[in-house]
């Protein structure tokens, strides 16, 4: 039997054909074709490798059923014999490829112990980081032509959200991560002529989502997805390019503190309207108290803040280690910092009122544009504040996770005043010729 593979790649599937990062995934739009371009890589790796084994994953075994399981076999009958008790294909050039799920966490388990010299995962963001990180560790081979890779495909949302976005988007790398290794396809909707073709209608039902989820499926936006908190924030309207600030604009700074959790500095500066612009951030780990005002002050050099406002638990926390007396004693970090020459005073630390305080100024004005942007250059403050989740106990308030930046945001706007939520007042021209003359009250006439 002579095997027919129909399609011709898009020119978004062919750069995923050819990637050879270690890690490559296609992601952003749905309907983009990277579910066909999965399937049709690894057969080709099949087919033209001997002795592969490849393992194909998503979530649930309907998914995998519905997506690959029931295409494949048509592709592939006559081709590669299938085995359904162990769900494999075995092609005559030695290759399998296994189709896998991971419904509960411990289903990962299974795969322990296996090596597999490609695995694909599909719809990634459906999977946990500890679950990626896992597999990780069986993408490996003893010998053979192939070195070990991995495939994703992925939209934004979902629990796997903020890895895919950390290691894809962002490129954010700890220590142990070489950015080379990760390589990111967009998918877009526009270059699947197959389906544009065959379902003139399904971009228009993509156009038809309520404004975010449209931004999250038909354009691929990663800073949208579901429970997201700041779901008004967006790249266009509220990050700028850095530019000169005037010098008559009040500046001042706000700090969340942190020592094994990232210490976060944030400066600002008002215009006469009352607009705040987070112009700069400092984002450091494991740097003692008198170390973090040095910086601050080394980069506020030139500049008059006219305050900081910092952690109000930093009022309670020691600096100091433990004494020998078995408490704590030593200087408060507030001390600290005053010792080192930045004088710091306690943030206004009401949670929900604060979080509400942030959506004020993000808010979009009559005029068009929102109270607060922040600096391109803010890459952390830019990168967390769309990755805030609703708190699943109380739905006002933010869960906890990567918040140091977004907390220090809402100290510094805590510091400043509401912004008013009405239009600027419209001048009345002083004369207008086209205006009907108002009748006199004056007497006279009635006279
Ligand atoms: N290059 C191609 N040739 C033919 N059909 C394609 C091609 N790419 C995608 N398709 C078809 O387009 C539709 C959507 O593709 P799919 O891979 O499911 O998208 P996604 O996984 O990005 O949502 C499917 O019916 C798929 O078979
Ligand atoms: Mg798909």
């Amino acid at each position: 039997m002579r095997l027919v593979l129909t399609g011709v790649p898009n020119p978004r599937q062919k750069e995923f054909f050819l990637s050879r990062a270690r890690h490559t995934a296609y992601g952003g739009a749905r309907g983009g074709g990277k579910s066909w371009a999965m399937r049709r890589k690894l057969v080709l790796l099949a087919l033209n490798y001997h002795d592969l084994n490849i393992l194909l994953l998503r979530r649930t075994l309907p998914e995998l059923r519905e997506n690959h399981l029931l295409p494949l076999q048509r592709e592939l009958y006559g081709v590669a014999a299938y085995n359904s008790t162990e769900r494999v294909f075995r092609f005559p050039t030695g290759s399998r490829i296994k189709l896998g799920y991971c419904d509960a966490a411990s289903d990962i388990y299974q795969y322990q112990g296996q090596e597999y010299a490609v695995i694909g995962m599909e719809e990634a963001t459906h999977f946990t980081e500890e679950q990626q990180q896992f597999l990780t560790t069986c993408n490996r081979v003893s010998g053979g032509e192939l070195s070990p890779r991995m495939y994703y495909t992925c939209n934004p949302g979902n629990v796997g959200h903020a890895w895919v976005k950390r290691l894809f988007i962002d490129r954010v790398y700890n220590e142990n991560e070489d950015p080379c290794d990760y390589a990111f396809i967009p998918a877009r909707i526009w270059d699947n002529t197959a389906l544009l073709n065959a379902d003139p209608g399904y971009v228009r039902q993509l156009m038809a989502l309520p404004e975010d989820m449209r931004r999250a499926h038909l354009e691929g936006d990663w800073d949208v997805h579901a429970g997201q908190y700041f779901r008004e924030f967006s790249r266009e309207r509220h990050v700028c390019a850095p530019f000169e600030l005037p010098r008559g604009w009040k500046r001042f700074r706000s700090m969340d503190w942190g020592y094994n959790d990232p210490c976060c500095v944030l400066w600002h500066a008002v215009d006469g309207e009352g607009r705040v612009y987070t112009y700069r951030e400092l984002y450091i780990r494991q740097t003692r108290a008198d170390e973090v005002a040095k910086r601050v002050l080394e980069l506020s050099q030139g500049e008059d803040a006219a305050y900081t406002v910092a952690s109000p638990d930093m009022w309670s926390s020691r600096g100091a280690t433990l004494s020998a007396k078995g408490g704590f004693d030593g200087e408060t970090l507030a001390e600290l910092f005053c010792k080192a020459g930045m004088s710091v005073i306690p943030a206004d630390n009401t949670r929900v009122a604060g979080w509400q305080r942030v959506r004020q100024f993000m808010a979009i004005r009559p005029d068009g544009e929102p109270m607060w942007r922040c600096f391109s250059d803010c890459t952390n403050l830019i990168r967390t504040l769309p990755l805030m989740q609703y708190d699943s106990h109380n739905r006002e308030d933010a869960a906890d996770g990567e918040d140091h930046a977004p907390e220090a945001l809402r100290y510094g706007l805590m510091s400043r005043p509401t912004p008013s939520c009405t239009a600027p007042p419209v001048r009345k021209p002083l004369y207008d010729p086209f205006s009907k003359p108002t009748p006199q009250k004056s007497g006279y006439l009635s006279t």
